[in-house]
């Protein structure tokens, strides 16, 4: 399902010449490799990509796939389109996002962008987004505590993520630390996108809702489907 779905999105979205941002997870890397190999079999030529972590840095240098900041002069702050995955989507395509810890990133690169797409598998679709999938809340270190009990102020359950083979606490890309919150009770996730980030020390918050993505949702009988 993830590599048909992150394959169908690269075939229909991307072109020539185009400044792309590339998502990261176990299906934006499927779009991640398949322009790649469009790249290498000479059906797409001039890319410029801002990568949204160290995954997709990865991968993109295997295929050779010419990286740069939103910064860079040959990318000037803004992008063509940008392909990703989410953790939850919702009946409005609103999404969680951050599962894999770049919702940093990822929120500024969709958000520079013109056109946005998410590549999904079926499992993700849910009626209501931050019950079942936790809500990634990027913290500096220095305000774990007052952040969580902000946190718990609204209503969440709170958990620091810890590291898989190392000690401690998942260290994000930009040297911060992640809070997986829940809420047992319906939310808004559009008020909360923007509420959650005035707490302070709170850099990012995983809803993603000031977007219309275009949704490719991969299902297990092997069929596509695109929501707009
Ligand atoms: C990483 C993300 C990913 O896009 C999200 O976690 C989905 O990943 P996957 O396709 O592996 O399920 O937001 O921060």
């Amino acid at each position: 399902m993830k590599e048909m779905t992150g394959k169908a999105a690269a075939e229909a979205l991307v072109t020539s010449g185009m400044k792309l941002g590339l998502g990261t997870g176990s299906t934006a890397i499927h779009t991640v490799r398949h322009i790649g190999f469009l790249q290498r079999e000479g059906k797409l030529k001039g890319i410029r990509a801002v990568p949204t972590s160290f995954q997709t840095v990865i991968e993109c240098e295997k295929w050779g796939i010419p990286l740069y900041t939103l910064n860079s002069r040959e990318i000037g702050g803004t992008l063509d389109l940008t392909i990703d995955g989410a953790d939850e989507v919702d009946g409005r395509n609103y999404c969680v996002k951050g599962g894999g810890g770049a919702l940093l990133l990822e929120k500024i690169v969709a958000y520079a962008s013109v056109a946005y797409a998410i590549v999904a598998d079926e499992t993700k679709l849910v009626e209501q987004l931050g019950h079942s999938f936790p809500v990634p809340i990027e913290v500096v270190p220095e305000a774990r505590l007052p952040a969580i009990q902000a946190l718990e102020r609204l209503g969440a359950v709170v958990t620091l993520r810890e590291a898989v083979r190392k000690a401690g606490p998942v260290i994000t890309e930009h040297g911060n630390l992640l809070l997986d919150i829940r809420f047992s009770s319906p939310v808004d996730p559009a008020v909360l996108e923007g509420e959650l980030n005035r707490i302070p020390g709170v850099v990012e918050n995983g809803f993603f809702t000031r977007l219309r993505p275009r949704v490719f949702i991969g299902h297990a009988d092997g069929t596509l489907k695109i929501r707009e």
